[in-house]
């Protein structure tokens, strides 16, 4: 019974679609695209050394979009004033093209990004994604 349970449940996580796991420590390697413009910086503990054009992408799993020690673009904090909140499929969608996204949620074509950098390879901004996750404080 307990070993059907098992294998029952094995066969569930071998079925689960690979795209769906993101590995943290390609995510770590691949965070080399971002770091000219994003640090990753918990008060004094300095986790990446990066640039300070975007904002510090500590904890960025489950904060709200465009609120922190930023300035960000208009649209930005507009979506943020909606409450939404970083997930992964949010995520995966904004670094592949940042004002697309800001003009579908905001449903307004004048959106503007102030991020141009685009990742377009959902594979390696899930892997990035799971690094920021392995990085962030539980919660
Ligand atoms: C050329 C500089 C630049 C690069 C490279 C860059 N970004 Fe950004 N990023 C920005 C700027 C500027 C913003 C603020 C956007 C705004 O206010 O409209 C931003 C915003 C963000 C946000 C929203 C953060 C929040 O607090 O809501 C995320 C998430 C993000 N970037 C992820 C990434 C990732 C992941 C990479 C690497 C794959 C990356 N960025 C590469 C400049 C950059």
């Amino acid at each position: 019974m307990k070993i059907a349970a098992i294998a029952a449940m094995t066969t569930a996580l071998l079925a689960a679609p690979a795209f769906a796991e993101g590995d943290a420590a390609e995510g770590e390697k691949e965070f080399k695209k971002c770091k000219s413009c994003h640090m990753i910086v918990d008060g004094d503990n300095t986790i990446v050394k990066g640039g300070k054009t975007g904002p510090n992408l500590f904890g960025l799993p489950g904060r709200v979009a465009g609120v922190g020690d930023f300035r960000y673009g208009n649209s930005l904090a507009a979506v943020g004033e909606t409450g939404l909140a970083w997930d992964e499929a949010e995520f995966v969608a904004y670094v592949a093209d940042p004002k697309a996204w800001l003009k579908e949620k905001l449903d307004d074509s004048s959106a503007k990004s102030k991020m141009s950098f685009k990742l377009r390879d959902a594979d390696d901004a899930a892997n990035i994604w799971a690094y920021l996750v392995s990085v962030s404080p539980e919660s």
